[in-house]
């Protein structure tokens, strides 16, 4: 358990190690976002998502073709939902790293809407922002303002549509993955902000990372799993990113 005492240690451990870092990188999940109202999957107080729903209903193919009006209207409903949400303090401040990739799991495009630069951010887990059909792939963007219903695709007339992102048993977009593992194998110091990583591949980032000689600094406030040679910053990410990045400019290296 952090005190206040030791969560300062931490912190200015942790700035000097990242202004020391010739490659930096940032891996999220869903804590990123819980600050702005977004319930994350799997949380300590059995209030996330995957507590009260089944990820195999709703977040997977097999799920979607037994029941594809269900799997729509849930993500419609979080479509609304994170229309009426902003970003929170820990999306602005990695926002501002304007040479930091930010690989995330997230897909909600919160950091998007906190200013992060596009070509700066890898979704690994795709967008709420687009549908796709089942069939041919073609591509559709979706204001969340205004999602739209269960419908079939209109290039092939065959397909439903169906949410972009990525599913159980589904693989991660080929180049989003293959930026993220290469950015890692490079890297001096990983930030890991608000993940369980228990979801592989992108958990697996991290190891990636530390057995090349990274660093690896943890923002949660749960720490449970965390390896003791990993730095832990424990609180939240909305609270603790602005001190950690404050005054700072990160880079992360260029991959091919
Ligand atoms: P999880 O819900 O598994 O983990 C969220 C993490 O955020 C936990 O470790 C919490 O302790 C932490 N947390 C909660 N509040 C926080 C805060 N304010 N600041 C910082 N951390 C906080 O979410 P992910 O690890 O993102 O996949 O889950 C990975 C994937 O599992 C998701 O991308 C999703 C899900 O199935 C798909 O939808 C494909």
């Amino acid at each position: 358990m952090n005190t206040d005492h030791n969560l300062e240690h931490v912190l200015t451990s942790a700035r000097e190690l990242l202004a020391n870092a010739r490659y930096c990188a940032c891996l999220s999940g869903a804590g990123l976002s819980a600050e702005s109202g977004i319930a994350t999957f799997r949380d300590a107080d059995s209030d996330g998502l995957w507590d009260n729903f089944n990820p195999m209903e709703l977040a997977s193919v097999e799920g979607f073709t037994r029941n594809p009006e269900r799997v729509m209207k849930w993500y419609n409903a979080r479509r609304t939902k994170l229309s009426e949400v902003q970003p929170n303090p820990g999306h602005l401040a990695l926002a501002e790293q304007k040479n930091l990739l930010h690989i995330t799991q997230n897909v909600d495009n919160l950091c998007a809407r906190a200013g992060t630069d596009p070509e700066q951010l890898v979704q690994l887990h795709g967008t709420i922002t687009e549908d796709h059909c089942l069939e041919c792939g073609a591509r559709e963007a979706i204001d969340t303002d205004k999602p739209k219903p269960l419908r079939i695709c209109s290039q092939c007339n065959s397909g439903y549509m169906r949410p972009s992102v990525v599913w159980f048993g589904e693989m991660l977009p080929d180049a989003a993955w293959h930026r993220a593992e290469a950015t890692c194998l490079a890297l001096d110091v990983l930030l890991v902000v608000g993940t369980s990583a228990s979801v592989y591949p992108a958990a697996g980032l991290i190891d990636v990372a530390r057995n090349h000689g990274a660093r690896v600094i943890h923002i949660n406030p749960d720490g449970e799993d965390i390896p003791h040679e990993d730095m832990w910053l424990q609180g939240k990410s909305g609270d603790l990113l602005p001190k950690l990045l404050q005054g700072l400019t990160l880079s992360s290296p260029e991959v091919v």
